[in-house]
């Protein structure tokens, strides 16, 4: 008879009394939390937040083996599960085995082809045209809100490349309605995480803010979606983003996207485009800020690719002849991934690392950022 097998124990944070690890990740920095706990606890450790157990991983051969798509799926539970209150089944918050996942990942891939790229550049160059005349305009010595702007660029670039819809962002002072109530909606879902038992129940005002804010982005994508269709567009002439979604016919089933998850993918692409890319740009120019010698490196290469004059548009090819940018965009996006972590569960309940036992109904955190460094 074969002897059972003993596992090792999976490190834990303190507990608190009657909470458990309720208040071990703050609300205001609950990334560099778990990030602490990872050096300190070493590349695997375990939560228990009301009755589910979080199991964060950061060593490299740990997070190796649960990216094998035959023993691990992406996790819908925790954050993603509250966001789909408006990101519905999009492709973000959507599980692997419904329908409209692969539905929506047949009919909107080739927009993601290095063809389609090169059609939004000039919509890209566009909105980046709208930040340099902003930017070359202050006097010396004006502040700058960098975050800021650079969510104005990625949230406009993202509407106007995938959505033909013009934000506007850098001529109004204040904040798009849509963009508002997206950003009020994540902080309100954040917030959630952290609620102590029973507090839910009790957060009506907070209840109803939601429902307002999930109005609001209502509201603006089916306009959009009402406008396009009752523009008449040509789908073989124009293929955006939302042309696709309206007009596309998944190969494998036949079928075509309805209008309710089509308005879950709008809101999904308009979360997804244009949070991460505006945290990845506001820590590259903090990055380079802070390293003149990488900065003067890439200000040469600028040189270099678009030549003397200040006023040339870059073209697509130009771009992509931009290496040392590109690599220290890849270079901040280690160092500060603006996805700081995904979530996976295990198909059965299963062994990783040869010693640490995982359960179906556990959730995996990969985090990111303890891993890249
Ligand atoms: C620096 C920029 C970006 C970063 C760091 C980033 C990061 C990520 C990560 C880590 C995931 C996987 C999440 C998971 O499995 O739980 C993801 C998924 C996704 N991202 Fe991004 N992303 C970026 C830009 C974008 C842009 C520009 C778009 C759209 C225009 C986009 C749309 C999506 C969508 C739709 C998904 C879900 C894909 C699926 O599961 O089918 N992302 N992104």
């Amino acid at each position: 008879m074969s002897e059972p097998q003993t596992f090792a124990r999976i490190p834990e944070p303190p507990e608190t009394f009657l909470l458990g690890h309720l208040l071990t990740l703050s609300a205001e920095t609950p990334v560099q939390d778990m990030w602490r706990l990872a050096r300190e606890l070493g590349p695997i450790f375990r939560m228990e937040l009301r009755g589910r157990v979080l199991i964060v991983l950061s060593g490299y051969d740990l997070v190796n083996e649960v990216c094998d798509e035959t023993r691990f799926d992406k996790s819908i539970r925790g954050g993603l599960r509250l966001v789909r209150r408006f990101g519905g089944d999009g492709l973000f918050t959507s599980k692997t085995e419904e329908p409209n996942w692969s539905k929506a990942h047949n009919i909107l891939l080739p927009n993601f082809s290095q063809r389609a790229m090169e059609s939004y550049h000039a919509v890209m160059l566009d909105i980046a045209d709208q930040l340099a005349v902003k930017w070359s305009r202050l006097n010396f010595g004006e502040e700058i809100d960098v975050a800021r702007d650079m969510t104005s660029l990625t949230v406009d670039t993202i509407g106007l490349s995938g959505f033909d819809y013009r934000f506007n962002s850098f001529y109004h002072d204040k904040e798009h309605p849509f963009v508002g109530a997206m950003a009020d909606a994540l902080a309100i879902t954040m917030d959630e995480l952290r609620d102590v038992p029973m507090e839910s129940l009790l957060s009506t005002r907070r209840d109803r803010q939601l429902q307002d804010d999930i109005r609001t982005m209502n509201e603006t994508v089916d306009r959009l979606i009402k406008d396009r269709r009752a523009s008449g567009e040509d789908h073989s002439a124009k293929s955006d983003l939302l042309s696709c979604m309206l007009h596309g016919v998944d190969k494998k089933t036949g079928e075509p996207l309805d209008d309710v998850n089509i308005r879950h993918q709008i809101i999904t692409f308009l979360i997804a485009g244009h949070e991460t890319t505006s945290g990845l740009l506001s820590f590259a120019i903090y990055a380079l800020l802070n390293n003149p010698e990488v900065l003067a490196k890439a200000s040469a290469e600028v040189d270099r690719v678009l030549g003397p004059d200040p006023t040339t548009k870059p073209t697509y090819k130009q771009v992509n002849e931009l290496r040392y940018i590109t690599q220290l965009l890849k270079e901040t996006l280690r160092l500060w991934p603006t996805a700081p972590v995904f979530g996976l569960y295990p198909l059965a309940d299963t062994v990783i690392g040869g010693k640490y036992k995982i359960k179906k109904d556990h959730t995996i955190t990969v985090m990111l950022p303890a891993l890249h460094r």
